[in-house]
């Protein structure tokens, strides 16, 4: 018989895709990323989203001044890509080190996305640069055709944007966000170097009858929707194979509770507190825990051409009950898989 592990250190990780949101909503949830992780890409899809050089810099400044004594954390910021940005303004905040990467949400694709991108021809010019100047592009990757099926949308966007995409601008570095299809795997996994994806936990654990199945689970309703177990079961073989290609990106997403159980309620994972816990139980599962570090701590640094980060840290086997940490009078914040109970606690 094996024996079972019951630690296990890894490489501090890094979260490249979160949300921190804004005001007292930020306040709250960043020092659960900053006990954990060293680096994230903090997503730009603010009310008023983060559109230039002024706007991160005043975004960035309110993040570190809310970071916790003896956390040590850095926002890597993004610039949210309309359809009037610049060139010289992004290839500027490149250079100057406030932007890590450039963002394109597909417009009405998701929260605040209203100032997205209709028409991807409109913004060549942009693409022609990052390009040139090799800064990444994170993409959302779903059609927004009222006529293509909810759960069809991330398949399309392959066909009908990426392809053409690649095609004209074959050296752009794109990242391919939350990917929830075996579609997208295959693509990634057939690509060359200029591709990465990141994989949340909740792609990793659930299917859509988690999420439909015996009532349905406003706190599992997310963008991209959670596909059906072909699906789930494509991304838990990904990185289950140990490719370089696939890293750690939560998208952990917080809404506060009443605007998740209503009825219109919104889309968006707060996954924080748990993601590394359930990253670690789905690589034992698919017994590859040796590909749990490189997951976690190093495709994503080398993908974005950042060093890894030296320090360590270490999860237990001892099982925790998932609860609510976030609770005030008037608002609530719900975590991912409260009441459950996981088996690996992350020790700071
Ligand atoms: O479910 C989601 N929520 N998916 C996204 O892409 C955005 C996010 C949010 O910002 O709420
Ligand atoms: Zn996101």
């Amino acid at each position: 018989m094996v024996k079972q592990l019951d630690k296990i250190v890894i490489r501090r990780p890094d979260d490249w895709h979160l949300h921190l949101r804004d005001g007292n909503l930020l306040k709250l949830v960043l020092p659960y990323s900053s006990s954990i992780y060293n680096r994230a890409i903090v997503m730009p899809n603010l009310i008023s989203p983060i559109i230039d050089i002024k706007s991160a810099t005043h975004y960035r400044n309110f993040i570190l001044s809310n970071i916790p004594q003896g956390h040590i954390f850095t926002p890597l910021m993004t610039c949210y890509l309309t359809e009037y940005s610049n060139p010289n303004e992004i290839e500027e905040g490149f250079n100057s080190g406030i932007f890590t990467a450039v963002k394109i949400y597909p417009a009405f694709s998701t929260t605040n996305s209203f100032y997205g991108i209709n028409n991807i021809k409109n913004i060549n010019k942009v693409l022609e640069r990052l390009q040139k100047i090799q800064m990444p592009l994170s993409m959302h990757c779903e059609v927004t055709d009222i006529n293509i099926d909810i759960f069809d949308r991330e398949a399309r966007f392959i066909e009908d944007i990426i392809h053409p995409l690649r095609n004209k601008f074959p050296e752009l570095k794109i990242i391919m966000e939350h990917i929830s299809t075996k579609e997208a795997v295959e693509y990634v996994e057939s690509s060359d170097d200029k591709v990465g994806a990141t994989i949340t936990p909740h792609h990793l654990i659930l299917n859509r009858n988690d999420l439909l199945v015996n009532g349905i689970k406003p706190h599992f309703y997310c963008f991209p929707i959670i596909k059906s177990k072909i699906h789930q079961t494509a991304l838990r073989k990904a990185i289950s194979n140990g490719s370089s290609k696939f890293f750690l990106g939560t998208d952990s997403a917080p809404h506060f509770a009443y605007r998740k159980e209503s009825s219109c309620g919104c889309a968006g994972i707060f996954n924080t507190p748990t993601a590394l816990s359930i990253y670690a139980t789905v690589f034992e599962e698919l017994n590859a825990i040796r590909y749990f570090e490189s997951f976690c701590s190093e495709n994503g640094p080398r993908f974005y051409n950042l060093p890894i980060n030296e320090d360590k840290i270490t999860l237990i086997r001892r099982p925790w009950k998932i609860k609510n940490i976030i609770n005030s009078s008037t608002y609530s914040l719900v975590t991912f898989l409260e009441g459950r109970t996981l088996n690996w606690f992350v020790k700071n």
